[in-house]
């Protein structure tokens, strides 16, 4: 990565438009640990970031200790509002649903930034009624994430999916703010679902939710929970996913999974995202590494004659490509018979 201080004088555009919202940077932090922690916010917005989205408030978090909120929630919102201040210190990540809004609102009201907020969730319920407390503790956009793992074989992959739908329907029903769903990658037809979910009304994707497999622990025989981050090369899933779904999706796409540096934020809007995702990176390298990135990006582009990020968006997709068969299975055959070559 080549020096901060030389990319000052850059002319180019780095402006995008993801969910219908304006952003000055196609670098977005993505949900972490960081993005929850609001003496990291400046830092994060300074770096150039576009837009920061909180960590997830959980269907289980809510389930387990909405009760509380919903008495007060039901006095109004003065009383809401006044009642956040009686609560503890923000000082744990998995923060209860009520403390998890105050987090929204303090995040709105220290942010020039787009302020996204995401409810993690996978069943319909009583507890999609929080996308409403979001939206009124001020998020700009609500993502909804279905990370999930399908372990009863007696549910078909249609089961699942009409169970996704009628959770994106509710969740739908409850904001007027953007909503995006952030998804992982094993779909039977990809396509075909995500095509489902634009039509359900939903304005964005956030592809891929990056699922943590458990390991085996050989002294203890334990099945352990092993969370490591990402690489680079983990990138080239959404790369893959996103150059294909650009070509029949008007909503928005947002590249999430492997995005450390400049070269794949780039890859990535070239195959087709409106904005690409950091998570990893920014927990090993701090906000600064938007920076960075956004740098390195300013000089690929000025070398290249590329006014802004808007004209190079899916120029690489499958649809813009000389031979889209490098999207699908053909890559497979041509990429095992480049070997001896
Ligand atoms: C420690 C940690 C906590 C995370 N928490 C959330 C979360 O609360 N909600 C969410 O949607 N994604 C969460 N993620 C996933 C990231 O937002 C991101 O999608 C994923 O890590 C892949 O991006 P990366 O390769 O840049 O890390 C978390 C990731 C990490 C490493």
């Amino acid at each position: 990565m080549t020096d901060l201080a030389s990319h000052a004088t850059h002319t180019v555009d780095l402006a995008t438009t993801y969910l219908g919202l304006r952003l000055c940077s196609p670098i977005v932090a993505s949900a972490s640990p960081m993005t929850g922690d609001p003496g990291r916010w400046e830092s994060i917005e300074q770096a150039g970031a576009g837009a920061i989205v909180l960590p997830s408030l959980f269907e289980e978090q809510i389930e387990r200790e909405s009760f509380a909120v919903d008495a007060t929630l039901d006095g109004g919102t003065d009383a809401f509002a006044e009642s956040l201040s009686y609560l503890p210190d923000y000082d744990d990540y998995d923060v209860g649903p009520a403390r998890h809004l105050a987090l929204v609102e303090q995040a709105r009201e220290r942010l020039s930034i787009p302020v996204i907020a995401s409810l993690n969730g996978t069943t319909p319920g009583g507890w999609v009624q929080y996308a409403r407390h979001l939206e009124s503790a001020g998020a700009q956009a609500i993502e909804l994430n279905v990370y999930d793992v399908i372990v009863d074989p007696r549910l078909s992959a249609a089961d699942v999916e009409k169970r996704y739908l009628d959770l994106v329907e509710a969740v739908r029903a409850e904001v007027k703010v953007p909503l995006a769903v952030k998804l992982g990658p094993w779909f039977t037809s990809l396509g075909h679902f995500a095509v489902a979910l634009q039509a359900a009304g939903v304005d964005g994707l956030v592809l891929f939710n990056r699922l943590y497999q458990p390991d085996i622990d050989l002294d203890t025989l334990d099945v352990t929970p092993r969370l490591q981050l990402s690489t680079s090369a983990e990138s080239r899933l959404p790369l893959h996913w996103i150059g294909i779904l650009r070509g029949f999706m008007t909503c928005s796409l947002a590249a999430t999974t492997g995005v450390h540096d400049g070269a794949d934020a780039m890859k990535l809007l070239l195959a087709g995202a409106d904005v690409t995702m950091t998570a990893s990176a920014l927990l090993q390298r701090g906000p600064d590494r938007i920076a960075a990135m956004l740098a390195w990006m300013g000089d690929w582009m000025t070398e290249r004659d590329y006014v802004s990020v808007d004209q190079l968006k899916g120029s690489v997709s499958q649809r813009n490509v000389p031979d889209p068969e490098v999207y699908a299975r053909a890559n497979y055959y041509q990429v095992l018979h480049s070997w001896r070559a």
